[in-house]
């Protein structure tokens, strides 16, 4: 073991203990609260710019005011914001855009905003939508393909929730009861590449699940050659995501999946970004992997409507391979007073009008809407992804078809990133290794996004190289977020972050 592997083995043992340590003395803990103030300060301008300029409510108005004067403002704080997105300067964000379809998505959202699917009784439309779009998802993603002849407990299968990280939570509990039912699994692990989303992350801090990281290669890609070592008799699942978000590539799901399946381990493909892109692409003629139920180790998906599904935000579909599995996510009371209860997902009611215009989105643009959308959405992030990899000094991470990531070796990318904010270019900031990436979607396929993108960022690249000594403004802070041994500190850094963002 090098010396600097052991300085990172210690730090990671010792630093948490070192951390807590220090801030238990009280004159210490003072400063650090000082300096986490001051920096929190610091962003009172860009979190909350409205200060001063509009009225500001920390308790309710005595008297309620006007319906118009309130849309008129609602209407102020739309234009305020809607530049920025709608002129495709932010990297993912809005994955559709276009003003007509926004307005049929409002229209429907307005037709249903009243209704609940807690109450399928009373809004059974709701819950035709809601079956219709899981079914829908579900045959986009292998359902009716798995195997000639296949089982009827092969049916695919699955529910709506909110987003892709209440899709990838209700998996993971799905696998924690289910192993635990079936396995006697009382410890369980589940195996996740490094790249795959927070949203495990979260699921293993919730449901008290061991998460153990896959390794990736040097195509960014989960090393599936270290899973078989990793798997325990503990391991409830193992996760691959198609593609991941950070670089954008697809890990290799048919070598992870056939391995789940040897074992009888679960298989999750984490497909919330890829969902509704990959089969397109596919039927595009791109050159796209298997990575869905096709596979018989792939028992479980995420794949969200509200990211290239084109609905609008707060919908996603999981979905299993079998109806046994899925009720393991299902949730059921029978002794309480308030009656018999039941619902699939986290939450007790919904809003059934996000589900009805997901359903609109899905119909209303059907195979070839989303073809075409297809279409678009590659030929422009081709162009993209040809312009970052012609500007020298730019190195690109992994092979992707929409998620580009790049850094460079010679100088600090997120000074890249800094130059590009000026030009109000929203690139996302990565670490581990230090890169930065944009999502290309429809609302970039605008004319002159594309060309405007790759004349910035070579301006960009020309700027940091001729002022080799500049530290930027966020640069040294995403420097320091990315390396600092103290991870306490990053953490207690975001948790008063959050505080800010609840700030009146
Ligand atoms: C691969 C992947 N999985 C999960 C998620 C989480 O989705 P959401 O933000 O809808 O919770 C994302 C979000 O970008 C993602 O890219």
């Amino acid at each position: 073991m090098g010396i600097k592997e052991l300085v990172g083995k210690l730090n990671r043992r010792v630093m948490p203990q070192l951390e807590k340590g220090l801030k238990a003395i009280p004159p210490i803990n003072r400063r650090i609260e000082a300096q986490y103030d001051e920096m929190m300060a610091g962003l009172d301008s860009s979190l909350k710019p409205y200060r001063g300029e509009f009225e500001t409510y920390e308790r309710l108005p005595v008297n309620g005011r006007s319906h118009q004067e309130i849309l008129d403002e609602m209407a102020t704080f739309k234009k305020l914001e809607q530049a920025r997105w709608q002129d495709g300067f932010v990297s993912g964000a809005v994955y559709h855009g276009d003003n007509e379809h926004i307005n049929f998505l409002n229209q429907v959202y307005t037709l249903h905003s009243q209704s609940n699917p807690l109450h399928a009784d009373v809004w059974p439309s709701t819950s035709k939508f809601e079956a219709e779009i899981v079914s829908m998802t579900a045959h986009m993603l292998g359902a009716g393909q798995t195997r000639p002849g296949y089982a009827v407990d092969e049916e695919i299968c699955g529910t709506m929730s909110s987003g892709g990280t209440e899709s990838i939570l209700l998996a993971m509990k799905t696998y924690r009861d289910w192993a635990r039912d079936k396995k006697g699994i009382k410890n369980p692990e589940m195996l996740v590449p490094v790249t795959a989303h927070a949203a495990f992350d979260k699921a293993a801090q919730y449901f008290n699940i061991k998460m153990v990281r896959i390794p990736i290669d040097h195509n960014f890609r989960a090393d599936w050659t270290a899973v078989r070592d990793l798997i325990t008799p503990n391991t409830i699942v193992i996760v691959g995501s198609a593609p991941c978000y950070p670089h954008g590539v697809i890990d290799p799901i048919e070598e992870m999946s056939t391995l789940a399946l040897k074992h009888g381990i679960g298989f999750h493909t984490d497909a919330c970004l890829g969902g509704f892109v990959l089969p397109w692409a596919k039927k595009l003629g791109y050159a796209v992997p298997p990575f869905d139920f096709r596979l018989p180790g792939v028992t479980s998906m995420s794949a969200d409507t509200h990211k290239y599904g084109y609905a609008a935000k707060g919908t996603s579909v999981v979905l299993y391979r079998g109806m046994e599995l899925r009720r393991y996510q299902y949730f059921t009371v029978t002794d309480w007073p308030g009656g018999l209860y039941f619902s699939p997902s986290f939450a007790g009611s919904r809003p059934g009008a996000l589900s009805a215009a997901c359903w609109a989105a899905m119909v209303s643009l059907g195979e070839d809407g989303y073809l075409a959308a297809t279409q678009k959405i590659l030929e422009t992030s081709a162009k993209i992804r040809e312009g970052i990899a012609s500007i020298s000094g730019l190195r690109l991470l992994g092979h992707s078809l929409i998620v580009h990531a790049f850094t460079a070796d010679e100088f600090d990318i997120y000074r890249v990133m800094d130059f590009m904010s000026k030009r109000h270019w929203g690139l996302n900031g990565l670490h581990k290794p230090s890169c930065v990436h944009f999502c290309v979607t429809y609302i970039h396929t605008q004319p002159g996004v594309a060309e405007r993108f790759i004349e910035d960022l070579q301006e960009a690249v020309d700027y940091v190289k001729a002022h080799p000594d500049e530290a930027g403004e966020l640069a040294p802070v995403y420097g320091l977020a990315a390396t600092i041994p103290m991870r306490g500190v990053v953490s207690d850094i975001l948790k008063r972050y959050i505080d800010k963002i609840y700030e009146v």
